[in-house]
């Protein structure tokens, strides 16, 4: 495990998802209860993008065809997708994120 820098905390406002690259993966990260939560930005279904997804306390629905995810897991709760997101640990320090892939 590796732990890369993501950007500002500030950058990601509650109740919206956020796209972040590294190394040429895409992430969506996520504010929950004050905490930040990141999964696999592609949908396990066909690859919709979850950071636009809407977020209705800690469950995103994929924008493309309604399969949700769980985004303090990744643990898929709807159809059409049948495969769990990869879960993310973040780290917050001085107001700056940090991931562990
Ligand atoms: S791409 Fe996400 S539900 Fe189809």
């Amino acid at each position: 495990m590796a732990e890369f820098k993501l950007g500002k905390a500030s950058d990601v406002t509650a109740g919206k998802g956020k796209l972040f690259t590294v190394n040429g993966k895409k992430l969506a990260v996520f504010k929950v209860g004050g905490k930040f939560y990141c999964i696999s930005g592609l949908c396990t279904h066909v690859g919709g993008p979850l950071w636009d997804g809407i977020l209705e306390k800690n469950i995103v629905t994929c924008p493309w065809h309604g399969g949700q995810f769980d985004v303090t897991t990744g643990k898929c709760l709807r159809g059409p997708p049948k495969q769990d997101e990869t879960s993310y640990k973040i780290i917050e320090k001085n107001g700056e994120l940090f991931v562990d892939l």
